[in-house]
């Protein structure tokens, strides 16, 4: 594991050079009854969505730290955004990255990580609940022990993570809102939902924050179950979600998300991935439910693109497969 060391002036340099890469992603409103609703179109990110902004933090305080520097060898396991993230900036900022995947990435994700990756370490032997996690997590373990300056980014825990969101995501929306009344925002290593609620609780005192979950995740007290959309949704609780602001929770069905994917696209010309649509159906549900929000403003994340989600809720056949 690396250690401590003082920061490497070089390293920041890049870093400030990368920062400029980091553009404010735009508010869009999307035409809905009974609301003032707006989306943040996160997946105008350099590299396509939300994660962008938790990769560049955690990188970033990391060498103002002193943890990282040009010898360093950045390892994580993910299969999805934050592994194309991370890859792209630490290539960006010429440092190794080692990702932990699994045989449920999609195949043009693998094939990035493996273009811009010297090493891809893909867990192969399921654990004994059928899940890939744990097999990760050791996996990421046993290179740490044996990787000279390896920096584990750890995404579950890593409090870098969740300030990304507090600094940037949320920051630019305080930027650009005069009031804000409701914010859906989507649940997964609860570090997102974190950073934003309590940076704009400050800003707006009186919102109320509705944390967002698939059906079948755990996170916000649902059944474990089977999911087929990733994005949202955990079979853990994380660390990371006790520091959350959290008023009402959502809870979305697979084939819901996929409607609302398709209704984004088709009636407000927003083609984004499965947890934008979970984000969408959430506020439709929370409207329906409470009947609170005529003449107020909410606001909600295209967390990424629909392009990886074409095969699936893009798909009629594969949605009509869904229970
Ligand atoms: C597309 C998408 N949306 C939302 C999230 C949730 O963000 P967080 O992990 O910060 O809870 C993720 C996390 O992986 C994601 O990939």
């Amino acid at each position: 594991m690396s250690g401590i060391c003082a920061p490497s002036q070089e390293l920041l340099h890049r870093i400030d050079q990368l920062g400029r890469l980091m553009r404010p992603t735009p508010l869009v409103e999307v035409a809905v009854p009974d609301l003032r609703l707006f989306a943040k179109l996160e997946y105008l990110n350099p590299v396509g969505s939300v994660k962008d902004r938790t990769a560049y933090w955690i990188l970033r305080r990391a060498a103002q730290r002193g943890e990282i520097d040009e010898r360093t060898t950045v390892i994580e396991s993910s299969s999805g955004n934050l592994a194309i993230a991370l890859a792209t900036y630490a290539q960006i900022l010429g440092l190794r990255f080692i990702p932990v995947i699994d045989p449920n990435i999609l195949p043009t994700y693998e094939s990035f990580l493996r273009r811009t990756c010297q090493t891809v370490v893909k867990v192969e032997e399921a654990d004994e609940r059928g899940g890939f996690l744990s097999r990760r997590l050791q996996t990421v373990q046993e290179l740490c022990a044996n990787t000279d300056r390896a920096f584990w980014t750890n995404q579950y825990a890593n409090i870098d993570g969740m300030d990304a969101h507090y600094h940037l995501t949320a920051e630019e929306i305080c930027r650009d809102l005069p009031a804000l009344d409701f914010a859906f925002i989507g649940v997964s290593s609860g570090g997102t939902i974190a950073g934003m609620s309590r940076r704009l609780k400050e800003r707006y005192p009186n919102l109320k924050v509705i944390a967002v979950d698939a059906a079948g995740s755990v996170i916000l007290g649902g059944q474990s179950r089977k999911r087929h959309i990733p994005g949202l949704g955990a079979g853990i609780v994380p660390s990371l979600l006790s520091h959350a602001l959290i008023d009402d929770v959502v809870i979305v069905s697979e084939k819901t998300t996929a409607r609302a994917c398709q209704e984004l696209l088709w009636t407000h010309g927003l083609f984004a991935g499965g947890s934008s649509g979970t984000s969408y159906a959430a506020v439709q549900q929370y409207v329906r439910q409470t009947r609170t929000t005529a003449g107020a403003t909410a606001v909600f994340l295209c967390a990424d693109r629909g392009t990886a989600y074409l095969d699936t809720v893009f798909n009629a056949e594969w949605v009509r497969r869904l229970e």
